[in-house]
Parts: C-alpha cells; sequence; structure tokens
C-alpha cells in the first residue's frame, strides 16, 4: 500500500481531543539525547528488589543489556504491587467464554490462582531457567501459567492454540521443555478443537517432556498418560499457599516465542525481565493513555506477543481490566464484538485490520444495534491498515471521535515501535500511517547500501539505537540473532519491513521485504510451508508466496510439482491441505495449491519463487536472466488461468486495488 494524496490528507482530530504535540516531541527528543537520565526515571514505572547498576550495558553489541544487575520480578508486579493498594478487588480480567458465561478474576483472585499454579509447578521440580510450553486457549489458566512461570522463574514458552502437532513439537524440541501446560479442547466459532491430541502427538517426537497439565475445558476425551498427564484442577487443590516470587535478573528470560523467519526454522525469540517490563508499561500508556477506571480490550490472541505484552503484562503491570474473550468474534453472529463493547462498557479497544475487514464485510447494520459511545481510543496491530478499514473503523466505530492508534511493532520489539502518542500528544492522523516513533526508538529508512533515503522514498526500516523491549537474542542461535537483525546496516536493528517517512515526517510501514507473509496479522514463513508441503511423498518440489487479499491482507498460493505416478486431482490437493493442518496448523493451510510439471529455477536449480510470484499475479518478474527453464513460466501462467476460469476467481490479477 502507497499512500495516496487523498490519503494523506490530516483528519481534524482536533475535534476529538488534544494534548499539545510540543510534549511528545520533547520527550522523544529526550529519550534519545540523555537515554540514561530518561530510562533511569521511567525504569520506575514497576517495583525493582534491586536497582540497576547500568541503564544500558553496550560492551558486547548486539546483544545490549538493560537495567545491569537490576533485580525484579514481573509476577510480583504484576499482582503483589496492586494487592496492596486500592487495586486488590478491582477486576484484572473480565472473562467472557465463547458460549456467554462469564468470570470475573479480581487481582487478589489471579494472585490466588498464580500462586496454587507456581506451587504445583515447583512440586513438580520446575525450577528458574526450566522452559515450559504453554498451549491453552483463551482462558483464565493461560495468563495464570504465563504469571506462575515468571513467579518462580521458569521460561515460559507459548504456542499458539491454532499451530499443529508439527509446529509443537518442534517448539517443544527447540526450548528443551520439561513441561507442557494445555487443556482438553478449546473452543472456537462453535467447534471444539481438541488440544490434548495435539499434545500426545507431539510428544511423540519429543523426548524433554516429563509432564502435561490439562485444563479441563470442554470435557473432551482425553487420554491420560499415567505417571506423565495430570488434571489441572487435582493439581492445585492446595488451598492457601503463596510462593515467594523469585528474584530475577533484569536480563534474564522472561519467556521465549517463537516466530517466523526466512528459513524453514522458526526462530526462538527471548525476551528479559527487566527491560521488556519497563517497555510494555510505558508504551501502553504512552500509545493508548489509559485511566484507572477503563476497560480496556486488546482482542488478540495470547499466544501472540501482542497478548503476551498487551493482554497479560502491560495492562497488569498498569493495574487495568482487561477483557478476555475465548472465541470468534463472528461467534454466534458477526456483532459480537459490537455486543461485548456495548454490555462492558469498553473504552479503549485494540485489534487489527484483519479483524476490522472481516467485520465491515457483513456491513453497518450489525453495528448499529449497539451502542458504542463508551469508546475512547482505538487501536490496529498486526499489519498496515488500509484507509478504507481506516475509514469504517474511525467513522463507524469510533463514532468520528475516537483517534486510530496505529501501532507498528514486532515479536521482536517486545512493544510498540511507531505509534501515535494519545498520552503524550496526538499529532493529526493521516489513515494508513503509524505516525512518529515512541519514545526511546531511533527509526531512520534506508536504502539496499545503507544511505538514508528521502523523504516519500521507500527503503528498509531500520531502528538505530537498542531500546528497552529489544529481545535479548535467539534461543540457542546468538549467531542468526546477530547475522539476521544487525549485519545489514552497521549494527542498526534490520526489521525486515519496507516503509516511507513522508514531507511531515510521519512514518508508513508498508509490509515485509523478506520471503516473510502476513496471513490476517499473523507472521508466517514461505520456507516453513515449503519444506511442509515437499515432506509429502507426493510432493516432489513447492513454491509459495502470498497473493494479496482484500480481507486477509494475503493468502497463501503453493505451486507444486507432484512425483510421477500420483495423480493431480481434487482430492490430492485436499490430502495435501489436510496434511498441512494437521502439521502446521490452520493458518498455514494453502488457499490455492497449483499442480505444475515444472517450476522456474535458475542453472544452478534454485526454485525462483519470486518469478512464479511475478508471473502467477501477471507483474514484471524482474531479473529472469538466469532462469534455466523459462517453458516453465508458460505452465504457472496456464495454472493460474485454469484455476480462475474454473474457480471463477481473478486469475492472474492478483493486486487488490485500494
Ligand atoms: C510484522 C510483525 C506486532 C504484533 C503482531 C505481529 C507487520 C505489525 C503493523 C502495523 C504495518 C505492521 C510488520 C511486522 N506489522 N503491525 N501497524 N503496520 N505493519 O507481530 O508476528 O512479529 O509480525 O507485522 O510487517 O514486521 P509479528
Amino acid at each position: 500500500m502507497k499512500p495516496s494524496q487523498e490519503d494523506k490528507a490530516a483528519l481534524p482530530v482536533d475535534e476529538v481531543y488534544h494534548t499539545a504535540l510540543e510534549t511528545y516531541f520533547d520527550v522523544h527528543r529526550k529519550s534519545l539525547e540523555n537515554p540514561e537520565e530518561f530510562w533511569n526515571e521511567h525504569a520506575n514505572i514497576v517495583e525493582w528488589y534491586r536497582k540497576w547498576d547500568t541503564v544500558l550495558d553496550s560492551s558486547n553489541p548486539p546483544f545490549y543489556r538493560w537495567f545491569k544487575n537490576g533485580r525484579i520480578n514481573l509476577s510480583y508486579n504484576c499482582l503483589d504491587r496492586n494487592i496492596k493498594n486500592h487495586r486488590r478487588n478491582k477486576a484484572a480480567y473480565i472473562w467472557i467464554g465463547e458460549d456467554g458465561s462469564e468470570k470475573i478474576v479480581t487481582y487478589h483472585g489471579l494472585l490466588k490462582r498464580v500462586n496454587s499454579l507456581a506451587s504445583a509447578l515447583k512440586n513438580l521440580g520446575i525450577k528458574k531457567g526450566d522452559r515450559i510450553i504453554i498451549y491453552l486457549p483463551m482462558i483464565i489458566e493461560a495468563p495464570v501459567a504465563m504469571l506462575a512461570a515468571a513467579r518462580i522463574g521458569a521460561t515460559f514458552s507459548f504456542v499458539f492454540g491454532g499451530y499443529g502437532a508439527g509446529a509443537l513439537s518442534e517448539r517443544i524440541n527447540d526450548s528443551g521443555a520439561k513441561l507442557v501446560i494445555t487443556a482438553d479442547g478449546s473452543y472456537r466459532g462453535g467447534k471444539i478443537v481438541e488440544l490434548k491430541k495435539v499434545v500426545d502427538e507431539a510428544l511423540q517426537s519429543t523426548s524433554s517432556v516429563e509432564n502435561t497439565i490439562v485444563v479441563k475445558r470442554t470435557d473432551s476425551p482425553v487420554e491420560m498418560v499415567e505417571g506423565r498427564d495430570m488434571w489441572y484442577h487435582e493439581l492445585i487443590r492446595g488451598g492457601n499457599v503463596f510462593v515467594e516470587p523469585e528474584s530475577m535478573d533484569s536480563n534474564d528470560p522472561l519467556f521465549i516465542l517463537y516466530t517466523s523467519g526466512t528459513t524453514g526454522k522458526p526462530k526462538g525469540v527471548v525476551h528479559s525481565n527487566g527491560g521488556y517490563a519497563v517497555w510494555v508499561a510505558n508504551t501502553l500508556k504512552w500509545a493508548f493513555d489509559p485511566k484507572e477506571d477503563d476497560r480496556w480490550w486488546c482482542a488478540a490472541d495470547i499466544g501472540w506477543v501482542t497478548g503476551h505484552s498487551y493482554i497479560v503484562f502491560a495492562p497488569l503491570l498498569l493495574g487495568l481490566t482487561s477483557i478476555l474473550y475465548e472465541g470468534s468474534i463472528v461467534y454466534p453472529a458477526p456483532d459480537r464484538m459490537w455486543e461485548i463493547i456495548d454490555h462492558y462498557g469498553i473504552n479503549l479497544l485494540y485489534t487489527s485490520p484483519t479483524a476490522i475487514r472481516t467485520l465491515m464485510k457483513y456491513g453497518d447494520a450489525y453495528t448499529k444495534n449497539h451502542d458504542l459511545s463508551s469508546l475512547r481510543v482505538l487501536g490496529s496491530v498486526g499489519e498496515p491498515i488500509n484507509p478504507s478499514a481506516w475509514q469504517w473503523y474511525y467513522r463507524n466505530i469510533g463514532g468520528g471521535k475516537c483517534p486510530i492508534i496505529d501501532t507498528y511493532w514486532q515479536t521482536e520489539t517486545g512493544g510498540f515501535v511507531i505509534s501515535p502518542s494519545a498520552g503524550l500528544g496526538l499529532p493529526p492522523l493521516k489513515p494508513g500511517s503509524g505516525t512518529f516513533p515512541m519514545p526511546g526508538i531511533d527509526p531512520v529508512i534506508l536504502d539496499r547500501n545503507g544511505k538514508e533515503v528521502k523523504p516519500g522514498e521507500k527503503g528498509y526500516f531500520v531502528i538505530r539505537k537498542p531500546w528497552p523491549g529489544m529481545f535479548l537474542t535467539l534461543h540457542n542461535d546468538p549467531e542468526r540473532f546477530r547475522s539476521t537483525y544487525f549485519e545489514k546496516y552497521n549494527g542498526g536493528y534490520y526489521a525486515g519491513d519496507y516503509a516511507i517517512r513522508d514531507e511531515d515526517g510521519y512514518f508508513w510501514l508498508l509490509g515485509r521485504a523478506d520471503e516473510v507473509l502476513n496471513v490476517s496479522g499473523h507472521r508466517l514463513g514461505t520456507i516453513e510451508i515449503e519444506n511442509a508441503l515437499v515432506s509429502s511423498s507426493e510432493i516432489a518440489e513447492a513454491a509459495v508466496f502470498g497473493r494479496p487479499d482484500p480481507v486477509r491482507g494475503e493468502v497463501i498460493v503453493a505451486f507444486v510439482v507432484i512425483k510421477d505416478g500420483f495423480s493431480t486431482d481434487q482430492e490430492m490437493g485436499n490430502r495435501i491441505k489436510k496434511r498441512i493442518r494437521d502439521s502446521l496448523g490452520p493458518i498455514y493451510v494453502p488457499q490455492e495449491i497449483h499442480f505444475v510439471r515444472n517450476l522456474p529455477k535458475t542453472r544452478s536449480g534454485k526454485i525462483m519463487r519470486r518469478v512464479v510470484k511475478a508471473v502467477a499475479l501477471n507483474q514484471l518478474p524482474g531479473d529472469i536472466s538466469t532462469l534455466e527453464n523459462s517453458v516453465s513460466v508458460d505452465e504457472v501462467k496456464d495454472a493460474i488461468d485454469t484455476f480462475s476460469r474454473e474457480t471463477g476467481t481473478e486469475g492472474r490479477k492478483g493486486a487488490v486495488p485500494e
């Protein structure tokens, strides 16, 4: 998406509410001029057992260490700290089941639950530094498990419930986890997903896991392996327990979150305790300006970084009341979100462009029956928000009075990087632009050779200086950490995204610059999908890319070469899809599978994915001087043309006009 003249027209947000923008620029300038002083002050947003010796240790770049020798515990900060004040009986979470059930958990109640589980984990022999996998749906036990791990210093790795057994076992193996916390099943769109079965399958190809803890949610039949599997509710029956929070070094790992990269192997992004906490709490405050009595709804899944940072840690650190909604936003009807906002009087809503576009599709009637006037600030995350979705969100949901906080960030950054700061001074908004950097962020847009591009020119988004929320390393792979992110631009952080900075200094994030797809705001590696495809005995070769999609941002398109002797019919396509669903998970299933006899390759035999994509989407294929077999290009064309004839789809007219 490129900003057109019309998109750039500033909106009259003055009529919304207005804080002088000078405050924002002043704070941002100070944060870069004197980071020591700035973070010395802002690190006090959390409580430390021991204050740091040095704000930032840059002695071993890119392994920056924030708040060196500081000691902290995040479970203490999220819970114990809040029950000592007026928030003791305040709701930490209002949990809403997909079936309409409701559970209100206060800060005090949450601490009780966390203590019970923390104690059970300790009794199972889980110690500081041990890794545990959390594979849970959107139920209260999800934040409880994260906080219990944080309390005893175990490093948790949350695996999103939409991942399949192959993806799960890969994460278990890479992290060397000793324990898995899961549920019998989860509710999604009125159906049950049987999570424990996926765990059982994953554990067949892992050896580190000693125990699993199973939450009963759906009453689905499960097989419990004697001595290995335990019911959550039986384990925590211990009554009143208190577990002393472990004093963690600021730079001890808090969690590992796997995300896709440009190779087949997911990257284990490791986040810290101290810097991460300081970052998520401050960024939520700056960007959304939450008030004590607000109800905050971050509608992401807790299994993604958005959920980690802005359903669990930041809102609890700030003592807010959060909505935790279990199910699908279109179940039982497309007004589920609006109904929840109306019923619970939500003030701050944070969701994704995909969700907005999905709901937009159903028309305005669904929003009209609900009172959305409690909303004050709206947020967006996951991908660039296209201007028409922005406008719909602004007018129909926000009633033209709520600023849209378009937050650009990544798993690696821990929290917001580019975003309007409603708490510091709201700039006139431009639909599709995240506006300006968060305090502490020093971004620049560079060309291939590391030269800064001119205003309005597209380039690579780079952050020049370290910031407290940055990840510590990649689990088990510090070299990949260094080479993927810090080698290209002279030690600066390379995010892998394209961006433009316009004449007014606004940042526009334009999407991935590497072979990573963004499907409904989920980051998926093309090579992971290709690897899963070619591991099928029928498939010889595969090329995967993203086709722009008006609702989901991108959808997955796969071109495959089937081995001799196998059919290339619909049944084969379905079989392949099922296999991907079972191994990687439903989000990875290609929307289109095309069978060809050859794929475009270089003379050295490398598949030219870029050429397949360009041909399939009717774009210019770029440099094809190294192409070995030009006949394969016609095959790709034919396959797409046949497909669009048979399915009535747009075929090679790939680009989606805004
Ligand atoms: C990638 C990060 C950040 C939490 C959810 C995704 C894209 C994210 C925006 C935005 C434009 C965005 C980028 C980024 N992205 N937010 N507001 N505007 N692009 O986390 O899975 O680590 O993906 O999502 O391409 O690199 P993630």
